[in-house]
């Protein structure tokens, strides 16, 4: 796992969109992981901005989304299908054909859990994923005690999730839906790349969590240190608490300069 302090959520989205900037131009046909919520926002925009000034063609690539909520249509204000198009989407010269997000509105969840899976497997598995990390510890909607080997499949929100999401409801925590589709544990670790964004204070226990915890299922990030290629990029607020924090700068600032090349 590597662990990447940067100054500010700017520098530290700056440093994320070269790494999804660098995987698509080796691989333009790449499958991406893509998350919602405030922490990819700036990420977007920056590859947004790529897109339109440099040229960086989305053309060829497909997308999966973690997670949707259950129970309101793809074109609620709120769902996270909204969120994709008009965060990033919409700005893009991608094929919204190969935009895959769980369908929170289906009759069939668990068969349209399943078809989710046989649709990334068939894609050729995701290369690059993209990971926000909730204030207890949940990656995707794998909340605390989720399995470890999950697949996609219906999680119930804990009341601190549905909380923390209220603002995406004006602020109406009788809004948020308690059931949500979402990959796996077990479907995010099969992602050859898992590059997580976490900013800001209220992250900083989770973070700590997840790099220096025991791996547990009570803090379903932490199974990453069990991943061979995870790259954690955080705010100085969101490395607040963990013991290490100059051990990490001290590995980063002096990376061999091949790695460096390669991000
Ligand atoms: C969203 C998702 C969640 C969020 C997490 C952090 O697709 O999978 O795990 O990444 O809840 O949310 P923010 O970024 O809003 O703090």
């Amino acid at each position: 796992m590597e662990v990447i302090i940067l100054s500010s959520p700017e520098s530290a989205s700056s440093k994320a969109a070269e790494i999804f900037r660098g995987s698509i131009k080796k691989k333009p046909s790449i499958v991406l992981g893509l998350a919602t919520g405030s922490t990819p926002l700036l990420l977007y925009k920056k590859l947004v901005q790529m897109h339109v000034s440099d040229g960086l063609s989305f053309s060829k690539v497909t997308t999966f989304n973690l997670d949707e909520y259950v129970g309101i249509s793809a074109d609620h204000e709120a769902s996270y299908s909204s969120f994709m198009k008009e965060n990033f989407f919409k700005h893009l010269d991608i094929n919204l054909d190969n935009t895959y997000i769980p369908k929170g509105s289906v009759n069939d969840v668990p068969q349209f859990c399943l078809d989710y899976e046989k649709l990334i497997a068939g894609a050729g598995g995701i290369d690059v994923q993209l990971l926000g990390l909730g204030s207890d510890g949940h990656i995707g909607f794998n909340e605390p005690t989720s399995s470890l080997v999950s697949r996609t499949r219906i999680k119930t929100l804990t009341p601190q999730t549905r909380e923390d999401n209220a603002r995406f409801f004006n602020n109406r925590i009788q809004d948020v839906p308690c059931h949500v589709i979402t990959m796996g544990v077990g479907t995010i670790m099969e992602a050859k790349h898992i590059v997580l964004l976490a900013f800001g204070a209220g992250k900083a226990k989770a973070v700590r969590d997840t790099i220096e915890g025991p791996v547990t299922s009570f803090v379903p990030a932490s199974i990453l240190q069990m991943h061979r290629k995870v790259t954690v990029i955080i705010d100085e607020e969101a490395a607040g608490s963990l013991l290490k924090k100059d051990y990490y700068r001290w590995v980063y600032e002096n990376r061999p300069s091949w790695q460096k090349e390669i991000g």
